[in-house]
């Protein structure tokens, strides 16, 4: 069931948490039988212009098409916005520019590399490239803020600031692995969630360096709610105080790597 995150009445913020299909028909989560990795996808509605944010791959779409059409006339969506390339992210970039007239806000940097998601042609006058320092995206007069997540954890990297609402959208920032009843839902006790957060953190975040300047940057952001791409959000100021707390601590990605995690396989050190 799709999420209301905001709505009052012009602008809205709708989460999907529960569409991601699965070989067997398990659903993806902790404890599951399906090897694909849970997603929540995002639908951002002003004015009756829209936006999706982080749409997922093959594994969303068909359910992502007909699930935003509660809210809004697929074919007329203004954006497909991408944080970063990976294939839970855009994957299913062809079918978004066949199947509706959207223009794709992408990472400068991976501009020329998603194009290899789709048809020759396909991304033709269609593509527009977020800078290194971001920029601002206009959905239908409001102003969408793509913020720079450099190394966090793709190398080009960019989260989504919503002033109307004061949600942040922080793609794989804040992730965590949980069961399917608490995805896109707020997580009611910081210490006990950790453990589904942590592991993920430390392997796919570069290191604490780009945390504590990615903290002093958002802190500067009045936040209400830190929506992440997969599992639960955290809501209040008091919820989002404690992530960014942990967040700015956090040693993970190079800071924990030694040449014992660089060793060639069979040969003797
Ligand atoms: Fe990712
Ligand atoms: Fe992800």
């Amino acid at each position: 069931m799709p999420i209301t995150l905001f709505d009052n009445g012009t602008h809205k913020c709708i989460a999907f948490p529960d569409l991601v299909s699965c070989d067997s028909d398990e659903k993806a989560g902790e404890g599951s039988a399906c090897e694909s990795v849970q997603a929540n996808q995002f639908l951002i509605v002003n004015n009756e212009h829209a936006a999706l944010i982080d749409p997922g791959g093959n594994l969303t779409y068909t359910r992502l098409f007909m699930g935003i059409s509660d809210y809004v006339f697929p074919k007329n969506l203004d954006y497909v916005i991408a944080s970063h390339q990976d294939p839970d992210i855009v994957a299913s970039l062809n079918k978004w520019l066949v199947g509706t007239g959207c223009k794709v806000v992408v990472p400068k940097l991976w501009k020329r590399f998603v194009p290899h998601f789709c048809s020759p042609g396909a991304t033709k006058g269609r593509l527009i490239g977020i800078p290194d320092e971001g920029m601002d995206i206009e959905i239908g007069g409001a102003a969408f803020k793509a913020i720079p997540a450099h190394f966090l954890h793709s190398e080009g990297n960019f989260h989504f600031y919503d002033p109307v609402s004061r949600i942040l959208f922080t793609g794989d920032v804040g992730a965590s692995l949980v069961s399917d009843d608490l995805c896109g839902k707020p997580v009611k006790d910081f210490d006990a969630h950790l453990k589904t957060m942590e592991p993920f953190h430390r392997r796919y975040m570069a290191s604490n360096k780009v945390c504590r300047y990615w903290v002093n940057m958002v802190r500067k952001l009045d936040v209400d709610m830190i929506v992440p791409q997969h599992g639960s959000l955290f809501q209040g100021s008091a919820m989002v105080g404690r992530f960014l707390d942990w967040f700015e601590n956090l040693q993970c990605g190079t800071d924990l790597l030694t040449q014992g995690n660089y060793r060639v396989p069979g040969l003797a050190a």
